[in-house]
């Protein structure tokens, strides 16, 4: 495998058989390939006696056991508690849960807090609880000269009267990482509640809920090597609070009552391994949190010296804009191009086995706000079995698209 100091991109590469048909995959901000080990947890949990959860016969407590596996890998993950993971099908059906047991407590007068920079999937949903609440709604802006969003846009518009500040980890369509605890530090001192969309920013840094300063933490398996399924965590003590529409019969007990009808078991256990394959790249020494803090700064060194060396290599391409230009980033770049639509280029790249989608990635609010309509850029995304012939492939590929 591989330790934190030495990162072995080829031997991750040898572990993702997605990579075997070819494409250089720089679509990872979407949706990240998946590790055999990842894969073959999710067969064999298919594979093997399962029923719904339970300590009577053996397929019971195979579900329960994947469960309280799951809950406990998501919390070393990012340094939670196990108790306060619920999963759900994704972060945005999650979040849309989550705002409307929130907003149960909101009236007129109240405030919500949003952001330009966030996806949609930490907007919306917060946007129309607040609407449905008589609630308002206040805009944190984003300096589309810089990319950032800074405590101050964000104190701008936080009050007495604000109940919750709705802010990314880092943004998936220009990878800005904003100071999170420096905003969930304004809404604390208003007594209002964080909640942080970590799904682009837990797939490329060690994650400390509680150093960001987060109520909530929502984030994505799919992003981080797993299979397609959200979670979000708490601390119990606030989601015992919270009291979403649930069945008569189903249990109301903390995290279950956020978990609507039977988990996806299979799924969990592909998490689970997804979590642990992490913990593999942070080397053997220490318990699985410390080797994923390894591991997640081994990520992330590698994954940063790619993104320079595209960068220097985009600078040099004539009528080529990266948006990516946030002091404190993630390893995606959004580019687009002065003599054609980043479509076209994408379409381009993508007939040569390059995997660079364009879009506004339901960042639809920062696109805009960039001046890049509905339409974005292009993006490029480094990924933990990204390597430099992947790089090779996209900067021929986009010389090319320049000269043609
Ligand atoms: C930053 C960010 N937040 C939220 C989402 C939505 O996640 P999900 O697909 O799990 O609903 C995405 C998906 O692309 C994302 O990149």
């Amino acid at each position: 495998m591989t330790t934190a100091t030495t990162y072995d991109v080829a031997a991750v590469r040898a572990d993702f058989p997605a990579l075997r048909a070819g494409a250089a995959h720089f679509d990872g901000p979407g949706g990240s390939q998946v590790p055999r080990q990842v894969a073959h947890a999710v067969a064999a949990t298919l594979g093997s006696p399962i029923a719904n959860r339970g300590s009577v016969t053996e397929a019971e407590r195979n579900a329960d056991a994947v469960v309280v596996a799951a809950r406990a890998a998501v919390a070393d993950l990012v340094g939670s508690d196990p108790g306060g993971v619920v999963f759900g099908r994704s972060m945005t059906q999650l979040t849309y849960d989550l705002s409307r047991a929130l907003a149960a407590g909101w009236g007129p007068g109240d405030e919500v807090v949003v952001t330009r920079l966030d996806h949609d999937a930490n907007v919306r949903p917060w946007v129309q609880a607040a609407a449905a609440r008589g609630a308002t709604v206040r805009w944190a802006d984003l300096d589309p000269a810089t990319g950032e969003l800074t405590p101050e846009a964000v104190a701008a518009v936080v009050g007495e009267r604000t109940r919750l500040v709705a802010v990314t980890g880092a943004s998936n369509l220009i990878g800005t990482r904003p100071d999170v605890p420096a905003i969930t530090a304004l809404a604390h001192r208003v007594g209002a509640l964080a909640y942080v969309d970590g799904v682009h920013l837990t797939a490329h840094a060690a994650v400390d809920v509680a150093a960001l300063g987060a109520d909530l933490y929502a984030c994505s398996p799919y992003k981080f090597l797993g299979p397609h399924l959200g979670c979000v965590v708490a601390a119990p003590a606030l989601l015992e609070t919270l009291h979403p529409d649930k069945l008569l019969p189903s249990t109301d007990a903390v995290p279950e009552r956020f978990e609507l009808g039977t988990l996806p078991y299979e799924l969990l256990a592909g998490t689970t391994a997804a979590v642990d394959y992490l913990a593999a790249l942070g080397g053997s020494d220490g318990d699985r949190r410390a080797r994923l803090v390894a591991g997640m700064a081994a990520v992330e060194a590698h994954e940063d010296r790619l993104r320079q060396r595209v960068e220097d290599a985009v600078e040099e391409l004539p009528g080529v804009t990266l948006w990516s230009r946030a002091r404190h980033r993630t390893p995606t770049l959004l580019l687009t191009f002065a003599d054609r639509p980043a479509a076209e280029v994408s379409r381009a790249l993508a007939a040569r086995g390059v995997n660079a989608p364009a879009s506004n990635f339901y960042a639809i609010e920062a696109s805009r706000r960039l001046g890049l309509g509905d339409a974005g850029g292009m993006r490029v995304g480094m990924a933990p079995y990204t390597d430099d012939s992947d790089v090779d492939r996209l900067l021929e590929g986009l010389r090319e698209a320049q000269e043609g």
